[in-house]
């Protein structure tokens, strides 16, 4: 989710108000993401780095956020939103960190769709972190190393129990992964907007998926392979 600090910008108006926006927008690609089908969304909400923004821009993001969380909490039990977090949120303010334990807890049954906030998150913090953990579990005895061990290791990552991404959209016109699901990101496609965050919707977000409906995946594979086999006519 990139753009909201320009989009205010170009209003005249202060990057809070851009940020302001970009969480109706969150609401908004929330339900549209849902009703286009997909069972899985990702958003990128604050990493590792952000924290070095000014101070009251930290601290009304925080504050946006609990704001956020008030209001959904509701809205996630009617609509049967399963939430979930990915990154360090443990450093998140402790109001914050109560908001995300009751909203996880209390939507932790629903199976149609999930929402993951990344919230302090880091790709690298979050390979440090498995890594960690890893290795005490190995020390410990509990798992062991092996030659192929991707599938082990993957399940200390936050991601743990969650798909890879297929599709990983940016907004705002930047064209970079900025520390976001490095791993995760192995073979998922990207489309880059130049559509600002707040004025990204429905529409923005059905061409994205059209356009990755577009491309051809093949995991390594040659084209032949992948391709769906001729339909035999009789
Ligand atoms: C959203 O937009 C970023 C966050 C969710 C923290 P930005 O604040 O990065 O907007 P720009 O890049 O300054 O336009
Ligand atoms: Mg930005």
């Amino acid at each position: 989710m990139d753009g909201n600090g320009r989009w205010a910008k170009q209003r005249g108006l202060p990057r809070i108000e851009g940020h302001r926006r970009g969480v109706e927008t969150v609401r908004t690609v929330t339900f549209a993401a849902r009703d286009l089908g997909v069972r899985m969304l990702t958003l990128y909400a604050f990493s590792v780095e952000n924290w070095k923004r000014p101070q009251d821009e930290v601290g009304a993001l925080m504050g946006l956020l609990e704001f956020y969380l008030k209001k959904e909490l509701e809205t996630f039990v009617r609509d049967r939103v399963r939430l979930r977090t990915i990154g360090r949120t443990q450093d998140l303010p402790a109001g914050v960190q109560k908001l995300l334990r009751t909203a996880i807890e209390e939507t932790r049954h629903f199976t149609d769709y999930t929402l993951v906030l990344a919230l302090n998150y880091g790709a690298r913090t979050e390979a440090v972190d498995a890594a960690r953990a890893y290795a005490a579990a190995v020390a410990a005895g509990t798992e062991k190393l092996n030659d192929d061990s991707w599938e082990t290791f993957s399940r200390y990552l936050y991601t743990t129990g969650l798909p890879d991404p297929d599709l990983i959209i940016r907004t705002s016109g930047e064209t970079r992964i900025s520390n976001f699901l490095l791993l995760q990101a192995a073979y998922a496609e990207f489309v880059f907007t130049p559509v600002l965050w707040p004025d990204f919707g429905k529409p923005e977000l059905a061409a994205a998926i059209a356009e990755y409906a577009r491309r051809e995946r093949r995991f390594g594979q040659t084209g032949d392979q992948v391709k769906p086999a001729a339909v035999q006519r009789p």
